[in-house]
């Protein structure tokens, strides 16, 4: 993995009022890693990301990306948010091709609009409006609209909670395998702590409220990952006994 810093965390507090949620947190994640997050429910892992994208103001502290402050309207970011929705009077075709239209990218637009209907297997209900598709498909289609963009920092929250295991493990490999071919950055928030161990590169343990890093687990063990190999289960427990702790 290259050292180069894509996104820099400083010292960052968030309070709401009186409620401190994030308490003076601050990490690095490289070019091209895959960062996941997990932590109790409440912890404030929605507010970091949101504090990220200038959704939310941070009370204290910065974030960089690329070593500038984050703009959207000039770094390439896409944020696939926990709470989502499609557009319902567009098409799933056009739901996806809609991410790249903001983006004012149009070169290959339907290419590319064709490959990511084709990950995640929407191909063939390209003409129809999401109140025609289950749950687990439109969330497909907001993850088809993000991979459209071939983003430089893809910001995940929780984006598979409604898929079942096979579609699940499905995407699981093509994120891993899309973001490590394009060299993308992700930071990936998931409560699923053996998600996390097959897709990080480090994982980010949180406390409850306050919110700090109780600790960062590397995993350097090779892809795919096995998920019943020795390292995986004993990484897997050890970040159970952590959360055990919470
Ligand atoms: N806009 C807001 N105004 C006031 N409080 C907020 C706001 N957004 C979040 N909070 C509070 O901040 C805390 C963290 O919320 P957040 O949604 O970030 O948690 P989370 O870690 O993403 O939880 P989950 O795992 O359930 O998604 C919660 O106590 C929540 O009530
Ligand atoms: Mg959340």
């Amino acid at each position: 993995m290259d050292n180069k810093i894509k996104v820099k965390v400083n010292n960052l507090t968030k309070k709401f009022g009186d409620l401190l949620v994030l308490d003076n947190i601050s990490f690095d994640v490289y070019e091209g890693e895959f960062l996941c997050i997990v932590g109790p429910t409440g912890c404030g892992k929605t507010t970091f990301l949101n504090s990220l994208t200038h959704l939310y103001e941070p009370t204290a502290g910065t974030i960089l990306f690329n070593g500038e402050p984050v703009d959207l309207q000039k770094q390439n970011i896409t944020y696939i948010f926990q709470e989502y929705s499609a557009m319902e009077w567009l098409t799933v075709r056009k739901n996806v091709r809609f991410g790249l239209e903001i983006k004012q990218d149009y070169k290959d637009i339907d290419k590319k609009v064709d490959a990511a209907l084709e990950l995640v297997g929407l191909k063939e209900f390209e003409n129809y409006y999401p109140r025609q598709l289950s749950a687990s498909m439109l969330q497909r289609v907001v993850i088809a609209r993000a991979f459209a963009t071939q983003p430089e920092l893809l910001l995940m929250d929780e984006p598979y909670g409604q898929l079942d295991t096979n579609l699940r493990f499905k995407l699981e490999d093509e994120v891993v395998r899309l973001c490590k071919q394009t060299n993308t950055t992700v930071i990936f928030i998931t409560h699923n702590i053996e998600e996390a161990v097959y897709l990080g590169d480090r994982i980010l343990v949180l406390t409850n409220k306050p919110t700090s890093i109780k600790e960062c687990v590397v995993e350097n063990f090779t892809r795919p990952r096995d998920i019943v190999s020795p390292e995986f289960i004993e990484v897997r427990n050890r970040i159970t006994d952590l959360i055990k702790w919470w």
